[in-house]
């Protein structure tokens, strides 16, 4: 079984996609080992507790300086010592020392088609303002591989998604995760699952 880990800062519905491909067979070999969030307030603790999944909150706030963050947020990593670490709407920046310890094995959903509209500034809502702005006529999602930089790592899987006269960045965002990221992230885990002999 891959063990998985999933962090996240919000409303939690790519790990509830996550957690209900689990449940309904579509993603294979796989479990959920634990939930991080650096947010208390996060809805998506409140689905990990539903699921039966532990959830644990690290928060910056909670600490001195960064330093000492990345170390309780490293020691809630290892407990659980995870073969894939997924982050699904997680917008904290990860530590290099944690990068290079799980390289390869830490997996990102962003919701454009990268190389567009992604890297520093671009996160959630932002990035679909963006893609409205300039007009695009096709987004997306894609699901790839965590390195130093900010979306540079190597692309696991992309799906298109059509823009639509008068769409408001709201009603974009949503199609987006219907049509996309609720689909590739559970396929990136369910392949990557399937790979793993474990
Ligand atoms: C998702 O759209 C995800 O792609 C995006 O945040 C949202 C989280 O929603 N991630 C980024 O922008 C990362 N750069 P969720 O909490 O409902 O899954």
């Amino acid at each position: 079984m891959l063990r998985v880990l999933v962090c996240v800062s919000g409303g939690g519905t790519n790990l509830q996609a996550i957690l209900d491909g689990v449940a309904a067979g579509t993603i294979r070999n796989t479990e959920i080992v634990r939930v991080i969030s650096n947010n208390p307030g996060a809805y998506a603790l409140e689905r990990a507790k539903n699921a039966g999944v532990e959830g644990v909150c690290v928060s910056p706030k909670e600490y001195e300086n960064r330093e000492l963050f990345h170390e309780a947020f490293l020691k809630a990593v290892d407990e659980v010592s995870p073969d894939l670490i997924v982050l699904a709407g997680f917008l904290v920046v990860i530590p290099e020392m944690l990068i290079a310890k799980y390289r390869g094995r830490i997996i990102n959903i962003h919701p454009s088609l990268i190389p567009s509209f992604c890297g520093t500034g671009y996160y959630g809502l932002k990035v679909h303002e963006a893609a409205l702005e300039r007009g695009v006529k096709v987004t997306g999602a894609t699901v790839h591989y965590v390195d130093e930089g900010t979306d540079t790592g190597p692309i696991i899987m992309q799906k298109a998604v059509e823009v639509r006269e008068g769409d408001t960045p709201k009603e974009l965002q949503q199609r987006v995760m219907e049509e996309a990221e609720w689909v590739i992230l559970p396929a990136a885990i369910d392949a990557i699952a399937m790979n793993h002999t474990k």
